[in-house]
């Protein structure tokens, strides 16, 4: 197999099958490519190993010994001078919560957060989860027969959900928002020095904040995911306040993003196929595997890293000591070595909950839970609400530059009034 490194140390000009690593509008066709004819690429665009296919990808997560995820949330465009000056003297000094920890730090930190991460959480959450989704669509609908569903219902329901479950301010949904973006551009985005700039500065405030809801918390004692962690420390568990912090800075960010971009993805696709809309609202008990069909087919996170710890192999080919890896999931998903017909969007696939959205392994998303119960009551809810709901344009929707978050940026709906039962 002839891969762009070899051609690179050939002196050719090196090629990329197409790949574009931070246009996600529409991947799918070059993953294919890819996936077929340069499975494990080198692209010196980003220094990362391109992985495309389903068996290498798992094969790298399960190995977490040679393959660290030290480098996932470095920042793919190394920061300006200007935006470390900002964060240094801001204060800034927040590290990944559990994602880019190794083990034995990751295997302690994670066992406590766990603990703390509990079904008994998300089920007290669920009638309040169910309330909002109603709320915000009642609320979308009172503006006309036409509306956007991505900032009506999907962009606030996980901020929300995040912000009580981890006994947040609900006043500062917006802040968050603000800030999450930031962490997605500076983090996986391919922002100029001078972009970078206001970012850095939500960076910093999002971390002051992180850092003031662990402080309160002792005072308080909250009913919430940061009490239960201080709480935690406070019996003997190994977790230090930086580090409840750290977590706190990435579930604010982790636990409502992907979800806005899972809710909006789910009702995208289920319209852009009205009979599975229809086979949906026939039957609600269809919804789950919906949902998980949506996560194989137009996952919220296509691509994520990790680092070779020592000479590997992948597929075949030899990875050095030290290099980066970009496991596109995005790629896995429809690899037909895996799965059936996978350019095929079907809400009945039977193995569709084996895609590798979610990860795998060690480091598997703590959210993934989560992110599908609010998925599923969002489309109960809203299907029972406004069954004559329409996607307008769906081909139109933009998708923002990134590297790994595949983000719609509009959900543009419309629905007739005599038919809605709002
Ligand atoms: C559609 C929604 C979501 C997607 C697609 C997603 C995806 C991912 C992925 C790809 C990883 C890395 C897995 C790996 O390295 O093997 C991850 C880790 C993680 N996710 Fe999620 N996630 C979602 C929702 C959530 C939510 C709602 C939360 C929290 C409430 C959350 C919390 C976490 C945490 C804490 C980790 C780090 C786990 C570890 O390193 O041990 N995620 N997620």
């Amino acid at each position: 197999m002839s891969t762009s490194a070899e051609a690179s140390s050939a002196g050719q000009c090196p090629v990329h099958h197409g790949y574009e690593p931070f246009d996600l509008k529409d991947p799918f066709p070059v993953y294919a490519v890819l996936r077929e004819e340069d499975p494990v690429m080198y692209d010196e665009r980003i220094d990362h190993w391109v992985v495309t296919r389903y068996d290498d990808i798992k094969a790298v997560f399960d190995d977490w010994e040679t393959f660290s995820s030290e480098n996932a949330q470095a920042p793919v465009r190394p920061h300006s001078a200007e935006a470390k000056r900002i964060m240094v003297e801001g204060g800034f000094t927040a590290y990944s919560g559990l994602s880019a920890r190794v083990p034995p730090e990751h295997t302690r930190i994670r066992s406590v957060v766990a603990k703390a991460f509990t079904p008994r959480r998300y089920k007290a959450l669920e009638p309040t989860i169910r309330q909002n989704v109603i709320d915000l669509t009642k609320r979308m609908m009172a503006g006309g027969d036409s509306g956007d569903l991505l900032t009506g219902v999907a962009y606030q329901l996980p901020t929300i959900t995040i912000l009580t479950l981890i006994g947040a301010d609900l006043g500062m949904i917006d802040d968050y928002k603000r800030w999450s973006e930031s962490r997605a551009a500076m983090t996986w985005g391919n922002l100029t020095d001078e972009e970078q700039i206001p970012h850095a500065h939500n960076l910093v405030e999002y971390w002051t904040e992180c850092q003031r809801l662990v402080a309160e918390a002792h005072e308080t004692n909250p009913d919430s995911l940061v009490g239960d962690l201080i709480r935690a420390q406070a019996e003997g568990d190994e977790i230090t306040d930086h580090e409840i912090a750290s977590v706190c800075y990435s579930l604010l960010f982790a636990g409502h993003e992907t979800t806005t971009t899972l809710i909006t993805n789910t009702f995208r696709m289920l319209l852009s196929y009205p009979e599975q809309w229809q086979a949906v609202l026939a039957n609600p008990k269809a919804i789950p595997g919906a949902v998980d069909e949506v996560l194989r087919y137009s996952g919220s996170i296509v691509a994520w890293r990790r680092r070779a710890l020592a000479d590997a192999e992948v597929g075949g080919v030899a990875i050095p000591k030290g290099a980066n890896l970009l496991l596109v999931m995005g790629s896995a998903n429809r690899d037909p070595s895996k799965f059936d017909d996978p350019e095929v969007f079907d809400i009945t696939r039977g193995n569709a909950r084996e895609h590798l959205s979610f990860g795998f392994g060690i480091h598997y998303c703590l959210g993934n839970m989560l992110a599908k119960l609010q998925t599923r009551i969002a489309v109960e809810e809203v299907s029972a609400l406004v069954p004559s709901l329409e996607l307008v344009d769906g081909d139109a929707i933009e998708f923002a530059p990134n590297l790994s978050f595949r983000v719609p940026l509009s959900l543009p709906v419309r629905w007739s009034e005599e038919k809605s039962h709002a």
